[in-house]
């Protein structure tokens, strides 16, 4: 008879199996483009793990909500930025933001119960980011209130600006993760201001600035600027090939280009760059419908999708570009004018002259370090801060942690967390 707790060993005459009987799931939802290159140096890490000879292995599932669904906005960042087929589509598409919101909640659910993860990662503010963190944090597994950990990466950023709906995002998300994983020192004040407790909050660098040093050199390879006729192709002997000197510029924020006025402004503030060198500007797809809408394609030149040269002062619209040639781009660039987040952090870590056109930003450390400054949304206030920009050299060091090694020092939270949480089915 066996005693009580004795188990029958089919194979007990083989070797004992190393022990990676642990097992972890994760769980990552991305959904619109600025997603994609903050989860996949995550999933980089979670690969480099199993094939460690760390005890617990981790079984990662992502889900994409499709907030973004064009080739150009999703699928070409998947194969640039060597990211797996996601597990699960939703499918949610566009829409207003209640609808986008409400989507990928609905679809999510069942994704999440079927699949009970033991974490959830969301990163950064978009909707699909607060759809999926909401119903993760309402969701119970057993009946008793068992859900998985919610881990927000890029938590902590505050532009202090509520018509922002990325700021609403932001802040509700904050408030329902348990684990906080900050990019910048602002971001430690601010959840502490907002009474979030420190136990949770991780200062660990930035998940895109892993991505960006991962991918630099390969995307030296790009030939978007030869296509553009912005790199000479003939090498010059004692030189090597000459870029010509151009600026970068990306608009598609609702509170810039949904009203007439406002855009139109902000093109007159970018006229005299237009004139003084090449002004390429890959068009996201909302900002393309409001320049036909506003019947202002005057101030641009080229059908997207071909590169023929712009006459000087006329800015040169082209596709939206993949995370390699949009790199490329960016690294070359006299100066960068955008309404980005994310752009705002990359340029300061390739130390490329920037100027955000808005009132305010988040991401107070790209001010700090001098690469970026403010414009606002007046055109004289445009040409001041462009022209104040094209003159600066920038030698600057990375802010903290930004470093490239963000992603596993996250997964080292997430797998001391989980052992130490029951939440975690596996554990
Ligand atoms: C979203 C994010 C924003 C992020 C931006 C990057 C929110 C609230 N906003 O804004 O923070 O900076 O992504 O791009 O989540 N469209 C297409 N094809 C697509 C996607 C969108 O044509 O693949 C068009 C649709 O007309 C859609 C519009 O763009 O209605 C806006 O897309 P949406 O996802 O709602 O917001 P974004 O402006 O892209």
């Amino acid at each position: 008879m066996l005693s009580l707790g004795a188990r029958i060993q089919p194979h007990n005459f083989l070797p004992p199996a190393k022990p990676r009987n642990i097992q972890m799931k994760i769980m990552s939802v991305v959904g619109a483009r600025p997603n994609f290159m903050k989860v996949a140096p995550l999933i980089m890490a979670i690969r480099e793990h199993n094939g460690s000879n760390a005890p617990e292995t981790i079984q990662h599932i992502l889900v994409h909500t499709g907030q973004h669904y064009d080739q150009l906005m999703s699928e070409a960042f998947f194969t640039d930025l060597n990211l797996p087929r996601p597990d699960v589509h939703l499918g949610i598409g566009s829409g207003s933001h209640a609808k986008q919101t409400a989507e990928a909640m609905r679809e999510f659910e069942a994704v999440l119960l079927t699949e009970k993860p033991d974490v959830l990662v969301v990163v950064g503010d978009v909707n699909s980011t607060l759809a999926a963190a909401l119903v993760a944090a309402k969701i119970s597994f057993d009946n008793a209130g068992k859900r998985p950990i919610i881990a927000h990466v890029e938590a902590g950023l505050r532009s202090f600006d509520r018509d922002m709906p990325e700021e609403v995002n932001r802040i509700l998300t904050d408030h329902i993760s348990d684990l906080l994983f900050v990019t910048e020192e602002s971001g430690l004040r601010n959840l502490a201001n907002e009474g979030i407790s420190s136990a949770k909050i991780h200062l660990v660098g930035n998940t895109m600035i892993d991505s960006l040093l991962a991918w630099k050199k390969k995307a030296e390879a790009s030939t978007i600027l030869e296509e553009l006729g912005l790199r000479r192709t003939v090498n010059d002997s004692r030189f090597g090939p000459r870029v010509e000197p151009y600026a970068l510029l990306t608009l598609h924020r609702p509170a810039n280009v949904d009203n007439r006025e406002v855009f139109r402004n902000i093109l007159e503030g970018i006229e005299d760059l237009s004139r003084d060198c090449a002004v390429v500007f890959p068009a996201h797809p909302r900002t393309r419908k409001r320049i036909q809408e506003f019947g202002i394609g005057g101030y641009f030149a080229g059908d997207p999708g071909t590169y023929e040269a712009a006459t000087p002062g006329v800015i040169r619209m082209i596709d939206p570009q993949g995370y390699l040639n949009f790199l490329c781009l960016m690294k070359h660039a006299r100066v960068v004018v955008t309404d980005s987040g994310g752009i705002q952090e990359e340029t300061t870590c390739l130390r490329v002259p920037c100027v955000t056109i808005r009132e305010n930003t988040e991401r107070p450390v790209t001010l700090k370090y001098g690469t970026n400054v403010l414009a606002g949304l007046q055109a004289a206030g445009i040409r001041a801060a462009i022209q104040k920009q094209m003159t600066r050299v920038f030698d600057n060091e990375a802010p903290q942690y930004w470093d490239g090694r963000a992603s596993p020092r996250i997964l080292e939270v997430l797998l001391s967390n989980c052992e130490r949480k029951s939440q975690c089915a596996s554990y």
